[in-house]
């Protein structure tokens, strides 16, 4: 029982550490990026395990709801790590990010690969979605005209506030149009940040470094799960196809030679009429 309680000790750290996060999300979010060296399974980012093994799980899901025939948007895209994949699936993948460093990263990651493109944008800002069907034709993404297409979301709707959530649902919603499907897949841990931390590998005498980078500078995250994707895709204006568990991966921080797991949630959705 003691020694169960021994990890809230951590708390002042914890603390401590997230106080100098800027409070501005998006200034804390392109910081971040910027301060990136590296990516992949030994690298600084937590959520990157370097590995296809997370987006082999979504595979079959992918090819039973979207149409292959349609471009996909890859939604906070990072360092472009899914968009890349998903390029292997659909004749077009764009990856949409707030911050410009982090698709400065995704640009060169993604070299040589001819039907990837990245933008920087705000997906919770009034209209984000409008343009971004016409710019993925303009680059012969595929579709005709107003014919929409699939949006991809991983690990970004949990660091977002309920609000931000809606207004990104009201964006993704300009992009799918009646055809367009939604695939999201996001972390739904059941415990609270102390627990969370552990889960992830922190005790009381060190946290893994990639796992303080995130503390040190980001928002906190929350949990997405039924409830949330209830409230931010409302029953009324978006119907849902499937849902259920699934994990998402991060680099590896207990074991170097294999990720680890957080619990997450995912979704796939289509917008009402
Ligand atoms: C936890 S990371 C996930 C990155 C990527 N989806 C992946 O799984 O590798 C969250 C990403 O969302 C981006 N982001 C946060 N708020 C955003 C917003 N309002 N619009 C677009 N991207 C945003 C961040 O810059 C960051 O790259």
């Amino acid at each position: 029982m003691l020694a169960a309680l021994k990890k809230y000790l951590m708390i002042p750290r914890l603390v401590r550490l997230s106080a100098g996060a800027p409070r501005d999300h998006h200034v804390a979010w392109d910081l971040f990026w910027s301060s990136v060296k590296s990516t992949g399974a030994t690298g600084d980012v937590l959520w990157d395990s370097g590995s296809d093994h997370e987006m082999q799980g979504y595979v079959d899901r992918l090819r039973l709801h979207l149409d292959p025939g349609l471009p996909v948007v890859d939604i906070g895209c990072g360092n472009g790590s899914f968009t890349r994949q998903l390029a292997a699936h659909f004749p077009h993948a764009m990856g949409v990010d707030v911050s410009a460093h982090a698709v400065r990263r995704a640009v060169s990651e993604s070299s040589g690969l001819a039907n990837v493109s990245y933008v920087v944008r705000d997906m919770t800002a009034p209209d984000a979605g409008g343009g971004l069907g016409e710019e993925l034709r303009l680059l012969g993404g595929g579709g005709r005209a107003g014919a929409g297409a699939n949006v991809f979301i991983r690990g970004v709707l949990h660091v977002l506030g309920e609000r931000e959530r809606h207004a990104l649902a009201e964006n993704v919603r300009a992009i799918t149009g009646m055809n367009g499907r939604v695939f999201l897949a996001e972390t739904d841990f059941q415990g609270n940040a102390v627990e969370y931390v552990s889960h992830l590998g922190a005790t009381l005498r060190s946290i893994p470094s990639p796992l303080e980078g995130a503390i040190r500078g980001l928002p906190m995250p929350g949990r997405f799960g039924p409830k949330e994707r209830s409230l931010a895709f409302p029953a009324g204006r978006w119907e849902l196809i499937e849902d259920g568990p699934t994990a998402i991966e991060t680099m590896p921080l207990s074991d170097p030679t294999r990720a680890d797991l957080i619990p997450g949630y995912f979704a796939v959705l289509r917008a009402r009429n």
